[in-house]
């Protein structure tokens, strides 16, 4: 119908036009981030941290990834949508990760999105075979977040950031339909997007990808804390909310809520009856 579909994708970088991905986790999110235009909703394992209270991504389930991609869903976005294989879900073997990703599909995701590098070869192999587009993820990958000793910037050494070209390849060759950089110098994300025909999407990745992925509530500043480098927050959310409600608070406490526009009118007869 009129909907974004991966062929859109691939027509945007060919014409290099930029691709907009935003997170969406429920739906309030999928509408205000659809309504705005976005060519990608992501159902990111970010949930874990920004909407469940996680310190990071190794604990969202499948099970978490399926409701928040339902309700995603649910809102029937224009944009298209792609939903994050958690942890633990697409390591155990192909025919696991394919049983775990077609059930995402089941429910309405278009893609699904896998974090690393050549050794997941394999794994992206067998979804596309099953019909299962992936977006690879590579460069600072959450999901390895023990093994980096922390979120860092990746690429950064001599090996590391041929090594990086190569998994890209790798992942293209295997059958990706685009992959994440994320965290990667911008000089190295340039060269990746230079050398695949695939498009890339950046995060802390530089303006040279094909497209450009930040967390929904990281845009809108809804987190307290201060955000990393690769941000650029457009308003002030946590405070431009927390106003509007502490104002209803006040109108509450102040007897000003709810005034006759928000209360239901007793008609006549049942007035008449309760005056007796
Ligand atoms: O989980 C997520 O939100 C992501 C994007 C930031 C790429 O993987
Ligand atoms: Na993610």
């Amino acid at each position: 119908g009129r909907g974004i579909t991966i062929p859109d994708l691939q027509r945007m970088r060919d014409e290099g036009r930029p691709i907009v991905m935003t997170t969406a986790y429920d739906a309030p999110t999928a509408w205000i981030a659809d309504a705005s235009g976005v060519d990608v909703l992501l159902i990111g394992d970010s949930v874990g941290n920004v909407c469940l209270g996680f310190e990071n991504t190794l604990p969202v389930t499948l099970a978490m990834m399926a409701h928040h991609l339902e309700a995603v869903v649910r809102s029937r976005p224009r944009a298209l949508v792609v939903v994050d294989m958690p942890y633990l879900s697409y390591h155990l073997g192909c025919e696991d990760a394919v049983r775990n990703a077609g059930g995402l599909v089941r429910l309405g995701a278009q893609g699904v999105k896998l974090e690393g590098g050549a050794r997941r070869v394999p794994v992206i192999r067998a979804l596309v075979d099953a019909e299962i587009p992936v977006m690879g993820h590579l460069g600072l990958t959450p999901q390895s977040l023990n093994r980096m000793g922390g979120y860092k910037v990746q690429g950064r050494e001599a090996g590391a950031a041929v090594e990086l070209l190569e998994d890209a390849l790798r992942l293209q060759d295997a059958g990706c339909f685009s992959l994440v950089l994320e965290g990667v110098p911008a000089e190295l994300a340039e060269r990746v997007t230079q050398e695949l025909s695939i498009p890339t999407i950046g995060i802390g990745a530089g303006a040279a990808c094909s497209g450009q992925v930040l967390v929904f509530h990281d845009i809108l500043g809804l987190i307290p804390t201060t955000p990393p480098k690769f941000v650029r927050t457009y308003m002030n959310g946590f405070e431009a909310l927390r106003e509007a409600l502490a104002r209803w608070g006040e109108d509450v406490r102040g007897g000003r809520f709810p005034g006759p526009q928000e209360s239901y009118i007793l008609p006549e007869p049942a007035r008449e009856e309760l005056r007796a």
